[in-house]
């Protein structure tokens, strides 16, 4: 952050649920910086498939050049809700957002609403390193015709050696900054030719961090691993596609899908998007029953890795677990009694005042009996 100017915080709701539960949390962003005394500067886009309806494209130009100029003056991160298509994949790659961050945990609140039994699921604290910038995601597609099989298509699994080294080592150094244990998950056995220009790389960046204890799992092993012991895993690095549905596993394990947020950084420029995991989850939209915590918590990563402020981070993250021993939203309520998405943004904003009002009470005691 330039230390002289505001940060901007471009606010993209989206489609469905993007926009009730982005501007959650952005309400939620903005206590905190009352709170905290973080100047930032809320810029509101429109984006997705309205503005697609409106303008034929599915953000406009004068925002995209927003972004653009943010993106290049380091000054600025986007938090993003979700869209049926795009603009999220132009962002990714325009902006080369390759490290996407996808941390689960099993919070003690939430135990009981996990399918596995607690003493399972207990301790769960998992970071998804998911590679975001190609992958078949993105990989050339073909289609045609031929006699006798009738109509093919193809979309190609592409990674070069620049791209698995770069998210290798930023798995390996966030492994460093916490348990020091890293999962790879692969599929050499059956993608033989791809994985090997991971294992390349894997086995060079490998050599910098002997103290990080390494292994590495079929995919398809590693999902039913996680749900016999998810609590045994620290930092998964996947490509783009295993990542994707390795995290929505995990969603499920910890109770909701709606829970999750992400960072998808790009360590060189220092921009990045912050989002949930999940969609626009059309047939809950509107209706204030989404559950917002996953868009609370992607603010939280922003304060982190944006604004390099774990302080303020660990807060928000405290204030949604306060919340959360007397309120549910209708996902995390087991068919009792739940408040609205909008009612429970309030109980966080409330609770983090009361986190931020607490810690200066005590700081000023123990400052008036020093
Ligand atoms: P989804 O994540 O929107 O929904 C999956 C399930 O989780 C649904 O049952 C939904 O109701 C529930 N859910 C999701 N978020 C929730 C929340 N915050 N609170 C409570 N329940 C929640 O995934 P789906 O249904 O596969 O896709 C819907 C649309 O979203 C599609 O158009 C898809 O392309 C898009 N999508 C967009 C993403 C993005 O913008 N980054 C990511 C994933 C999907
Ligand atoms: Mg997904």
């Amino acid at each position: 952050m330039v230390a002289d100017r505001p940060f901007t915080v471009f606010v993209l709701g989206g489609d469905g649920i993007g926009p009730e539960v982005t501007s959650e949390a952005a309400r939620v962003l903005e206590t905190a910086a009352d709170l905290y005394g973080l100047r930032l500067d809320f810029h509101v886009m429109d984006v997705g498939e309205r503005t697609f309806e409106a303008t034929g494209s599915h953000i406009s130009d004068a925002d995209l050049h927003d972004c653009d100029c943010g993106s290049a003056e380091g000054d600025s991160a986007i938090l993003f809700g979700a869209v049926a298509s795009e603009p999220i994949g132009l962002f990714r790659r325009r902006y080369d957002l390759y490290a996407n961050l996808r941390p689960v945990r099993m919070y003690s609140e939430l135990l009981e609403m996990s399918p596995l039994r607690p003493e399972i699921v207990v301790g769960m604290d998992v970071l998804i390193v998911r590679e975001l910038s190609s992958d078949v995601y993105y990989g050339e597609q073909r289609r045609g015709e031929r006699e006798g099989v009738g109509r093919w298509a193809s979309q190609e699994m592409y990674y070069n050696a620049h791209e698995v080294t770069r998210i290798a080592a930023a798995a390996f150094d966030l492994a460093r900054t916490r348990r020091k244990q890293l999962t790879f998950a692969h599929k050499a056995n059956a993608i033989p030719g791809v994985f090997a220009i991971w294992w390349e790389a894997i086995r060079a960046v490998r050599e910098d961090y002997a103290d990080v204890v390494f292994e590495d799992l079929y995919v398809d092993n590693l999902a039913a691993q996680l749900c016999m012991r998810p609590a045994g895993f620290d930092v998964i690095l996947a490509p783009n596609m295993f990542g994707d549905i390795l995290s929505d596993l995990c969603g499920g394990l910890v109770g909701s899908l709606g829970v999750l947020p992400s960072a998808s950084l790009n360590p060189a420029t220092g921009f990045a998007l912050y989002e949930p995991v999940s969609g626009t989850a059309p047939t809950i939209a509107g209706q204030d029953i989404a559950n917002p915590v996953g868009a609370i918590l992607s603010a939280a990563l922003l304060c982190r890795y944006s604004l390099g402020n774990a302080t303020v981070s660990g807060a928000i993250e405290q204030a949604v677990q306060t919340t959360w021993r007397e309120h549910r939203t209708r996902d995390l309520a087991g068919g009792g009694s739940y408040v609205t998405m909008s009612a429970f943004g309030t109980k966080v904003v409330e609770s983090l005042r009361e986190i931020v009002t607490d810690a200066t009470t005590s700081s000023a005691r123990k400052g008036a009996s020093a």
